[in-house]
C-alpha cells in the first residue's frame, strides 16, 4: 500500500484533506472504507503524509500527494501523476476552500482577501475539474463532488444569503459561484459510450471542524463527511447538476 502502482479498485482524490479535524480528511477515510484507493491531497506535504499514514494504520488504502489548487503547475503535476499511475480517476472531491474573515461585510470587505477566497473556492475547484475531467471520463462511474455550503444558497434560511450568517460575504459568494459552476459543468458534460460524469454540489451541514463546534450545535465531522460521500456514490442514473445536503436537494 502507499505505492503508485495501478489498481483495479476505484480511485478517488480529495483536495484540502490535511487537517485532522477537517471534513476532507474524514471524507478520505469514508471513501477508503467503501473500497476506494484514495489520493489524500493537501498543500502541505508533511500534513498529507501524516494523515495518509494515520489512515493506512487503520488498514485503509490511502496515498498522499501535494496539491495547491491555486497553482496551475501543481495541479498539472498531480494530474500527470494520476494519469501515469491509474489512467483514470473515478471520483474527484473538491473540498479545498477559502475562508473569509468572520463577520466580513459586503460593504466593507477587504477585496484582496475576498479575491483570495474566491480564487481558491471557485477557480481552484474549476482548475481541478478542468484538469481531471479527461481522466474522470475514462471511468465507468466518474463523479465530481463540489463541497459547497448553504451559505451560498438564496433559500437556506439558517445559513444562506438572506440571513445574517457571519461566515463572511466572500465565502458565501464563492460558494454561490461554485454552485453555478456545478450546474454549467454538469449540463455541458457529454455522454460518452452511454455514460457521463455526474457532477453535484453538496453542503456538509454545520460541522464541528473547529474547537467548541459541537457546543455551538454543529454536527459531528463524520456526519458532515457522510453528506459528501453520498454524492460520490450516487448511482449511474442518479442526479447531476444538483445541490444536496444529506442526499436531499437544497434550494439554490
Ligand atoms: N465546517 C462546516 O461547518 C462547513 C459547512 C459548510 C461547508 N463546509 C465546507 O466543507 C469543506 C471543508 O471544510 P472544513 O470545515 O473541514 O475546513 P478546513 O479543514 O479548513 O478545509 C479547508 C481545507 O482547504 C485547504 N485549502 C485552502 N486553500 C487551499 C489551496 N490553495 N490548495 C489546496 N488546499 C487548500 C485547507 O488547507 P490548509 O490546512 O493547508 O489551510 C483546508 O485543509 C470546505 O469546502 C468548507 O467550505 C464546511
Amino acid at each position: 500500500m502507499g505505492t503508485t502502482a495501478s489498481t483495479s479498485k476505484p480511485v478517488a482524490l480529495v483536495t484540502g484533506a490535511g487537517r485532522i479535524t477537517g471534513i476532507g480528511f474524514e471524507t478520505v477515510r469514508q471513501l477508503a472504507q467503501q473500497g476506494f484507493r484514495v489520493v489524500l491531497t493537501a498543500r502541505d506535504d508533511q500534513a498529507a503524509q501524516a494523515r495518509a499514514a494515520q489512515l493506512r494504520d487503520e488498514s485503509l488504502d490511502v496515498i498522499a500527494r501535494v496539491v495547491d489548487v491555486n497553482n496551475p503547475a501543481s495541479v498539472q503535476a498531480l494530474t500527470a501523476w494520476v494519469r501515469e499511475s491509474f489512467g483514470r480517476l473515478d471520483v474527484l472531491i473538491n473540498n479545498a476552500a477559502g475562508m473569509s474573515a468572520y463577520g466580513e461585510q459586503a460593504a466593507s470587505a477587504d477585496l484582496d482577501q475576498a479575491h483570495a477566497v474566491i480564487e481558491t473556492t471557485l477557480f481552484g475547484s474549476w482548475r481541478m475539474a478542468q484538469a481531471l475531467l479527461p481522466l474522470l471520463r475514462q471511468s465507468p462511474h466518474g463523479r465530481i463532488v463540489n463541497v459547497s455550503s448553504g451559505a451560498g444558497s438564496h433559500g437556506d434560511m439558517a445559513f444562506g444569503l438572506n440571513t445574517g450568517n457571519a461566515m463572511g460575504t466572500s465565502y458565501a459568494l464563492a460558494k454561490a459561484a461554485l454552485n453555478a459552476l456545478t450546474v454549467k459543468l454538469a449540463n455541458e458534460e457529454p455522454v460518452n459510450a452511454g455514460r457521463r460524469v455526474l457532477i453535484n454540489a453538496v453542503c456538509p451541514g454545520f460541522t464541528a471542524t473547529f474547537e467548541g463546534g459541537e457546543q455551538m450545535g454543529a454536527r459531528a465531522v463524520k456526519d458532515g463527511a457522510a453528506s459528501v460521500l453520498w454524492a460520490a456514490l450516487v448511482p449511474d442514473d442518479g442526479p447531476s447538476g444538483g445541490f444536496f445536503r444529506d442526499g436531499h436537494p437544497l434550494p439554490w
